[in-house]
């Protein structure tokens, strides 16, 4: 790990990245969603390109754009898809950062036809998603792997649980308790944790700017 990066610079390094939610599919013509913007991602992997990295963005649907030449863009529409895309990406990589608002569940059976209205109340039976972080902790070699908690209450104990759980280099707790943070917002709050649990408290900031702070750290934590 001490070689993967040359100063501040990633060139000839290798980002892979994934941003915005997943949509399952309920019926074709529905799905369970969540409010993810994919800004994060995206801040990401133009920080990661700047830097001289090549970056592979997994994106779930977004309205996002970005046009570097250094960036490609792989879309994805389910937690599966992104599941198979970034494992077909992961050994390539040197350092993964997983932003994503992967679905949690999704319908255990995708109707083949439009449900129709019927009976007052409808159950939709769902199942476990895999947990794309969690696999790649579990085959990592010397990846540098960084996720992302999203937590509303207990937040630090929360997060340091998935960064053991997961096997992760670095984790990144979102308060969504702060005005001004999280899905939809152009700022965000975030505290970074290490593998050695040192942890650094950020301000409010543009995503732009918390790209940046996690680029640092990233750098700071792999020549420590
Ligand atoms: N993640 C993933 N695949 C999933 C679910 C989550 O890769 N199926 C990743 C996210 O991209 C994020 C991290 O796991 O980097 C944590 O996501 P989060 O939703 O905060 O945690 P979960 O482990 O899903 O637990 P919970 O939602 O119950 O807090
Ligand atoms: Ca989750």
């Amino acid at each position: 790990e001490q070689d993967i990066l040359n100063g501040l610079s990633l060139k000839n390094k290798t980002v892979l990245i994934t941003a915005g939610p997943t949509y399952e599919a309920i019926d074709p013509v529905r799905f369970i969603g969540n409010h993810s913007s994919g800004k994060m991602g995206f801040e990401l992997a133009k920080a990661a390109a700047n830097l001289g990295a090549e970056v592979i963005l997994i994106t779930g649907p977004t309205h996002q754009t970005v046009n570097h030449s250094l960036i490609t863009i792989i879309p994805v529409v389910s937690a599966q898809e992104m599941y198979e895309a970034t494992h077909l990406h992961f050994n390539n990589s040197d350092i993964a950062i997983l932003s994503a608002a992967v679905a949690d569940y999704k319908p255990k059976n995708v109707a083949t036809q439009k449900i129709k209205k019927k009976d007052s109340t409808l159950t939709l039976e769902l199942e476990k998603t895999k947990d794309i972080l969690a696999s790649l902790g579990q085959i990592k070699t010397n990846q540098f792997l960084v996720g992302f908690a999203l937590e509303t209450n207990n937040e630090l104990e929360h997060a340091k649980l998935k960064l053991k759980k997961k096997n992760l280099d670095l984790i990144v707790l979102n308060s969504l308790n702060d005005k001004g943070a999280g899905f939809k917002s152009d700022t965000n709050k975030v505290t970074l944790i290490n593998k050695a649990e040192q942890i650094t408290v950020f301000e409010l900031k543009s995503k732009t700017e918390v790209a940046t702070d996690i680029f640092n750290t990233i750098i700071k934590t792999i020549h420590a």
